[in-house]
């Protein structure tokens, strides 16, 4: 790759501060977009939209088409890895997920090889994207990371994560292998991306919030190490993303003792924070999402703010979470303007 065709966000990932950071944003493909909701319409559901090649590269590159995003994110979710080892998984509309009786950890370790198999259609969405996208934007792919995968597939469904966080005190030894199993799933998952064309790898850790600094450590970092050394052991070189999300102040515990190039951070995260962790590693965030969707004056000030207290660092701006539906495309494109400069 000669240095002009770069993306800008593998320079971030590698440790270059620019000017303008690279900019994009979680849930960029998705129903804040019309063109996503016409093509939702004509998908049975939500599983075989993400597994039907076509029309997930298609999601993926829509946000791509009318605004400028430094990169774009594979359209995938994170409950296919549940589903691939053979937990039932399925949406119902305006209640999120749902999923099936937690199969016995034995039946979930026997389908671990076949998983990565059931998830090649991502594989072809990553190709499709990639072959489609300008050299100057990178592709990311993605998992969820244990600790959230396992608590969905223990809670079934949204909730507060109690269910799961009382069966990681009650049945540790259970939990630990829950957790090394859906690791070991998403390693070989991970790998299957990065050949597939995924440049950059992101761990969606959406369940960090609220947890004692010991389960912290065991649920969060542990396995999100397994996960990193698991790659790096099949040569896997793509550069991670880590999210915590709701990590708080042990987002520094976890950019200390997790090998990944870029710690994403939460609305909540102060400035003082970021610019530690930014000594070693990139940072992104933390726009609100709420903000974005509220607009204004205010929308300005925040992203002027962001890009004075870290961009004299390596900065990737995006939001604290995902993007909300019934957010205006013109407060994206605001966004946008600002720091692009197109
Ligand atoms: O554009 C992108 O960011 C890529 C696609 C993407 C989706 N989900 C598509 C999606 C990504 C990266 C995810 C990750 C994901 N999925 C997470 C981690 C990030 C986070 O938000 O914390 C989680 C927890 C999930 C699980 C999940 N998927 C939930 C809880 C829901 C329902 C809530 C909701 O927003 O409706 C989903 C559904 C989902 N995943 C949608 C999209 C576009 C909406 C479904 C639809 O269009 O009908």
């Amino acid at each position: 790759m000669s240095e002009h065709s770069k993306p800008d966000l593998l320079k971030v990932l590698s440790g270059e501060t620019l000017k303008r950071p690279p900019v994009w944003f979680m849930r960029q493909a998705g129903r804040y977009l019309p063109e996503y909701r016409a093509l939702r319409a004509t998908a049975p559901d939500f599983i075989s939209f993400c597994l039907n090649p076509e029309m997930a590269a298609e999601a993926t590159l829509q946000p791509m088409r009318r605004l400028p995003f430094s990169a774009s994110i594979v359209f995938a979710d994170i409950l296919l890895i549940p589903g691939a080892l053979g937990q039932k998984v399925w949406f119902e509309a305006g209640e999120g997920p749902k999923l099936g009786e937690l199969p016995s950890l034995d039946a979930l370790e026997g389908e671990i090889e076949a998983s990565t198999f059931k998830l090649t259609p991502v594989g072809q969405t990553l190709s499709l994207v990639r072959a489609a996208l300008e050299p100057e934007r990178a592709l990311i792919g993605f998992a969820g990371a244990p600790w959230t995968v396992a608590s969905y597939m223990i809670e079934g469904g949204s909730s507060d994560r109690s269910k799961a966080r009382t069966f990681a005190y009650e049945r540790p030894e259970d939990m630990d292998r829950l957790l090394d199993i859906v690791a070991r799933a998403s390693v070989r998952y991970l790998a299957m991306q990065a050949e597939a064309g995924a440049q950059v790898l992101k761990l969606f850790e959406s369940w960090a919030e609220g947890l004692p600094e010991d389960l912290f450590e065991r649920i969060v970092c542990k396995p999100h190490r397994t996960i990193i050394k698991g790659l790096r052991d099949l040569g896997v070189d793509t550069p991670i993303i880590g999210f915590p999300r709701g990590a708080s102040s042990m987002a520094q515990h976890y950019a200390d003792t997790v090998d990944v190039q870029s710690v994403a951070l939460d609305t909540a995260c102060p400035a003082h924070v970021g610019q530690a962790i930014q000594k070693t590693k990139a940072i992104q965030g933390a726009l609100d999402p709420l903000l974005l969707r509220a607009g204004g004056p205010a929308l300005d000030r925040r992203v002027e703010q962001l890009l004075d207290q870290w961009g004299d660092g390596p900065y990737i701006l995006n939001l604290g979470h995902g993007i909300l539906p019934d957010t205006p495309i013109a407060h994206v494109e605001q966004v946008l303007k600002r720091v692009t400069g197109q």
